[in-house]
C-alpha cells in the first residue's frame, strides 16, 4: 500500500458521537468505519443519524479476536472510558468495571490473526500513570507495535480551549522513527486552519435565547466563586465535561455577556450584573471541532443530554492532525 493514497478500513471501538469519524473527515485520509461500537443507545442513535447505520450496540468484552478479525480492519480508534482514571473519580484503575472492556481487548488482541495496521487510542491526562496505561504499553510492544504516547491540548492548536488529552498512537511499521515532538513541529506548526490565536467569540452563536442559558441567581450566590468566568474574547476556556451546567467547579466555563472590563471586581461589587450565561451545545461543538452539520436537536435531544455527550468526545481537529500523521507522517490539508 503506498502511503498517502491507501484506502484505510476503521472499526471505531467506543465510538460515543462519532468524535473519531469526524477527525478522519477531517485528515487527508481516504476511509470507510465499517463499525462502530458503543453501549449507549442515544450516543448510538445520533452517530446513525449522521453517519447512517454503522454505529451497533455492542459490550466489547463480548467480543473475542474472532469476532475482531472478522471486521479486517487496518485502524482501530479507541477511546475508553475515562472515568476510572479521572482527577474526580475515585480513580480504581484496573479495579474498576469500566476498565473491563479495554482491558479484556488488550487480552484478545494478542490472539488476533491479523491485528490492526493502526492504533488510535484517546485517555484522560493522568491515564498514563495507570497500570491499564502500563498493560496496555506492554501488550502493544509483545505484538509488535511501534508505541508512542504524549498528551496534547487543542491550544497547541490555537483553538480557545483546554483540553488535556492522552494520546497513544501505535503502528505495525517498526521502521518509522516517530514522536511528539515530531508531531509538533510536523503537524502542529500552523495551528487550526493556518490561522493565529483565536478567541471564543469565533465560536459564538449569535442568537442565543439567553433566558434558557443564564446562571440562576442562588448558583451565582451560592457557588459563584467557583465558576470559571471568560469573556467572548478570551483566548481559552476549561475543558467542557460530562458535568457541565450539573456541576460548578471543574465542568468548563461560563460565559459574560456583560461589557464589564474587570471581571473580578465587577463581581465583587455586583456578581449578577455580569450577566453570566452558560455555552450553548453547539457553541461547544464547534470549540471541540464538529461541523455545523452535525445534527441533534432534529432528534429532539435535549441541550442537557448532549452536554454529557459532548463531554465524553474528543476534539476533532487534535485527533484528526493525529491520525493522519499516525498514517502518513506528515500534515494533514
Ligand atoms: C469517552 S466516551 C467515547 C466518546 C467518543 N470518542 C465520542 O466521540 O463521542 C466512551 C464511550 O464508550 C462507551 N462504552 C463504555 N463501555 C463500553 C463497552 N463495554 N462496550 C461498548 N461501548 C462502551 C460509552 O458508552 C461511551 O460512549
Amino acid at each position: 500500500m503506498e502511503k498517502g493514497t491507501q484506502f484505510i478500513r476503521v472499526l471505531e471501538l467506543y465510538s460515543g458521537i462519532g468524535g473519531m469519524h469526524y477527525a478522519l473527515k477531517a485528515s487527508n485520509i481516504s476511509f470507510e468505519v465499517v463499525c462502530a461500537i458503543d453501549i449507549n443507545p442515544l450516543a448510538n442513535t445520533l452517530y446513525n443519524h449522521n453517519f447512517g447505520n454503522r454505529a451497533k450496540h455492542i459490550d466489547i468484552t463480548k467480543l473475542d479476536a474472532a469476532d475482531l478479525d472478522e471486521y479486517k480492519c487496518d485502524l482501530w480508534t479507541m477511546s475508553p472510558s475515562c472515568q476510572p482514571f479521572t482527577r474526580i473519580g475515585k480513580q480504581q484503575d484496573v479495579q474498576d468495571p469500566r476498565s473491563h472492556a479495554f482491558l479484556h481487548l488488550l487480552n484478545e488482541l494478542p490472539k488476533l490473526s491479523s491485528p490492526p495496521e493502526y492504533i488510535l487510542i484517546e485517555n484522560v491526562q493522568g491515564f498514563e500513570h495507570s497500570l491499564t496505561a502500563h498493560s496496555c504499553r506492554e501488550v502493544l510492544k509483545r505484538v509488535g507495535y511501534n508505541f508512542i504516547e504524549g498528551i496534547v491540548t487543542p491550544k497547541e492548536l490555537n483553538i480557545p480551549n483546554s483540553r488535556c488529552r492522552w494520546y497513544g498512537l501505535a503502528r505495525k511499521d517498526s521502521s518509522v522513527s516517530w514522536n511528539f515532538d515530531d508531531i509538533r513541529k510536523t503537524s502542529f506548526k500552523d495551528g487550526y486552519k493556518n490561522e493565529g490565536l483565536k478567541c471564543l467569540n469565533d465560536f459564538l452563536e449569535n442568537q442565543v435565547s439567553l433566558e434558557s442559558y443564564f446562571l440562576a441567581d442562588k448558583l451565582m450566590f451560592r457557588y459563584g466563586h467557583q465558576l470559571d468566568i471568560v469573556k467572548p474574547t478570551s483566548t481559552n476556556c476549561c475543558c467542557f465535561t460530562r458535568g457541565y451546567a450539573q456541576l460548578v467547579q471543574g465542568s468548563g466555563s461560563v460565559i459574560q455577556t456583560s461589557d464589564h472590563e474587570n471581571i473580578a471586581d465587577q463581581f465583587e461589587k455586583d456578581r449578577m450584573s455580569l450577566r453570566l450565561r452558560y455555552f450553548t451545545a453547539r457553541e461547544i461543538a464547534r470549540i471541540m471541532g464538529f461541523p455545523e452539520s452535525f445534527q441533534w436537536k432534529e432528534l429532539g435531544i435535549s441541550e442537557k443530554s448532549m452536554y454529557r455527550l459532548l463531554g465524553n468526545s474528543i476534539n476533532v481537529n487534535v485527533v484528526s492532525r493525529l491520525l493522519s500523521y499516525l498514517l502518513n507522517n506528515h500534515t494533514s490539508g
